[in-house]
C-alpha cells in the first residue's frame, strides 16, 4: 500500500477504501466511491464555513497561520511593505515576479493612464444620497463599469483579462474618492498622472483649490505600506465571493463588485470601521476591564481581534503598529491608539480570551492610522478595498488559468421535509414558519 494514502474503513457496510493523498489533502469527490446501498449518491463532506475544505490550488499568497508567515509569490510581506510601493507590490502579485525599473515604469504608466472615469460613471455617482456608505457607493458604482466595458465579459482571454484588471485596479481608488468627495459635499478632482498611486488617491481626496497637490512623503509611504499589507489574502471570505462569481464566467466588474460587498461585512474587511465604534464606546482605559466583562457574557465583540487561519498572531497587526509610530510623527499620536494599546494588553493576559485565541487582526490598527491620517472610519474599508481588488484580481485571473476550476456549485445537506400534501389558502393555519 503507497504510503501517501488514506484507508478508510466504513463502518455501516465494513467496505475499505483506499484514497489518495496529495500535497496533504484529499479529494472530496474521492468519498463519493463511498456507499451504503444502491440508491446511495455516495458520501459528502460537511464543512460549514468552508473551514477545513481548499478550493484551489494558488501560487499567489502563503499564510503559515502555525508561525505567523505571510508571503506574497515567496516574498515576506514585511519586505515588501518596508521596500515596496503600491503598484510594486501589485505587479508581483499579477505577474508572478517583481518588476525591473523599466517594467515598473510602464506598469505604472498603464495604470495612471486609466484612472479617469466615464462620464456616464460620474453622473451615476450623483445619483447617491449624501450620506450613502462608501461601501455601498463602491460596489454599485464598479458594477456600473460593466456597462462601460461590455467586452470585458470575453473572460477566456487572457489579454482581454489583463486589459480589464489594469483598468480596475485604475479606477477603484477614483471611485473611491469620488465618492467619499460625494458624501461631504466636495467637486471631484480629476487623476494627477504625475503623482503616485497612493499620492494621487490622496490628491483626489483631499485636493482643495492649490494648483497641484503635494502629499506629505511619509504618509503617502505609509499608505503604500498599508495598501501592501492589504494586497492578498489568499481565499478569505472576499476572495472566495470573486472566485465563486467569476467561475460562472461573469465579467471582473460584477465579480469584483461581489467581492466588494462581502468584504463590507463586519466580520471581515468591515471591522476596521468598528474597530474605532468600539474604542469610542469604551472611552477610557479604567473601563477596558467592564468592556471585558461584557464580551465574555456574550453582551459585546471585540472587532479586530481574532482570525480564521492565524492561530498566535497576525503578521500584519505587528507592522502596522510600527507604521502607526512613523505616522503618529507627522500627524500627532492619535488618542485612542494607547486605549487600543492597553485593551490589547488585557486582552491577551486574560486565559477566557487566550484560549479562543485572540489577538488583534489586520483592522485592529489600520483605522486608528488612518484616523490620525485624516480618514474618516466609514471610508475605513474602502481602504481596504481599493489594494485587496489586485489581490482580487490576481485570483480571478489564476482561476482562469486554471484547468480545474469548475464552476462553484457545494452540495447540501437536505433536512427538510418531505411529501408534504398541498393545503387550500383557505384552510392553511397562520403562525406556522420561521420566526423572525
Ligand atoms: N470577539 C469575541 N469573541 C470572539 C471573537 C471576537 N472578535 N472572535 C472569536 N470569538 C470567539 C467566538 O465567539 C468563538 O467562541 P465559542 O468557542 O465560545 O463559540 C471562538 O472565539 C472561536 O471563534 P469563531 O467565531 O469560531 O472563529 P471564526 O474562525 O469562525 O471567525 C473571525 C473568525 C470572523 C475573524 C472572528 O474572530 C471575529 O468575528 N472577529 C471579529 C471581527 C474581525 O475582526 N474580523 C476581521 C478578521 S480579518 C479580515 O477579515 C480581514
Amino acid at each position: 500500500m503507497p504510503s501517501n494514502t488514506l484507508t478508510i474503513t466504513d463502518n455501516r457496510t465494513k467496505e475499505k477504501y483506499t484514497i489518495a493523498i496529495e500535497d496533504g489533502a484529499i479529494r472530496a469527490t474521492d468519498f463519493r466511491q463511498i456507499k451504503n446501498g444502491q440508491d446511495d449518491a455516495g458520501l459528502m463532506v460537511y464543512d460549514p464555513g468552508l473551514v477545513n475544505t481548499a478550493s484551489c490550488r494558488s501560487r499567489i499568497t502563503y499564510v503559515d497561520g502555525e508561525n505567523a508567515k505571510l508571503e506574497y509569490r515567496g516574498y515576506s510581506v514585511e519586505d515588501l511593505a518596508e521596500h515596496c510601493g503600491f503598484l510594486e507590490a501589485a505587479y508581483l502579485l499579477i505577474y508572478g515576479d517583481l518588476p525591473d525599473e523599466g517594467q515598473l515604469k510602464e506598469w505604472q504608466r498603464e495604470i495612471s493612464h486609466r484612472t479617469m472615469l466615464h462620464q456616464s460613471t460620474i453622473e451615476f455617482t450623483e445619483g447617491f444620497r449624501h450620506d450613502a456608505h462608501p461601501m455601498s457607493m463602491l460596489v454599485s458604482t464598479l458594477s456600473t463599469l460593466s456597462t462601460v466595458y461590455p467586452e470585458a465579459r470575453n473572460v477566456q482571454d487572457p489579454a482581454n483579462r489583463l486589459h480589464q484588471m489594469k483598468r480596475i485596479i485604475a479606477k477603484v481608488a477614483t471611485i473611491a474618492a469620488i465618492s467619499y468627495r460625494h458624501s461631504v459635499g466636495f467637486p471631484y478632482v480629476y487623476p494627477d498622472n504625475d503623482l503616485s498611486y497612493t499620492e494621487n488617491f490622496m490628491n483626489m481626496l483631499w485636493k482643495m483649490v492649490e494648483p497641484k497637490f503635494a502629499a506629505n512623503p511619509v504618509l503617502a509611504r505609509a499608505l503604500d505600506a498599508l495598501f501592501i499589507l492589504h494586497a492578498d489574502h489568499e481565499q478569505n471570505c472576499s476572495t472566495n465571493a470573486m472566485r465563486s462569481v467569476g467561475s460562472s464566467q461573469s465579467d471582473p466588474y460584477l465579480a469584483t463588485s461581489a467581492a466588494v460587498a462581502a468584504l463590507s461585512g463586519p466580520l471581515h474587511g468591515g471591522a476596521n470601521e468598528q474597530v474605532i465604534k468600539m474604542l469610542k464606546a469604551i472611552g477610557t482605559a479604567d473601563s477596558v476591564p467592564a468592556y471585558l466583562d461584557k464580551v465574555k457574557e456574550g453582551k459585546a465583540r471585540l472587532p479586530g481581534f481574532g482570525h480564521r487561519v492565524y492561530r498566535h498572531c497576525d503578521p500584519r497587526a505587528e507592522i502596522m503598529k510600527r507604521i502607526a509610530e512613523r505616522v503618529f510623527q507627522v500627524t500627532g499620536r492619535n488618542p485612542k491608539f494607547d486605549l487600543a494599546l492597553e485593551l490589547e494588553k488585557k486582552v491577551q493576559a486574560d486565559g477566557y480570551f487566550a484560549e479562543k485565541r485572540l489577538f488583534p487582526n489586520v483592522d485592529y490598527y489600520s483605522g486608528l492610522i488612518y484616523e490620525a491620517m485624516g480618514f474618516k472610519p466609514e471610508i475605513f474599508t474602502v481602504l481596504f478595498a481599493i489594494p485587496r481588488s489586485v489581490g482580487w484580481l490576481a485570483q480571478w485571473d489564476e482561476m482562469h488559468r486554471d484547468a480545474e476550476q469548475k464552476i462553484m456549485r457545494p452540495r447540501q445537506i437536505y433536512v427538510g421535509e418531505h411529501n408534504r400534501e398541498f393545503v387550500p389558502i383557505e384552510k392553511r393555519k397562520a403562525g406556522q414558519g420561521l420566526k423572525a
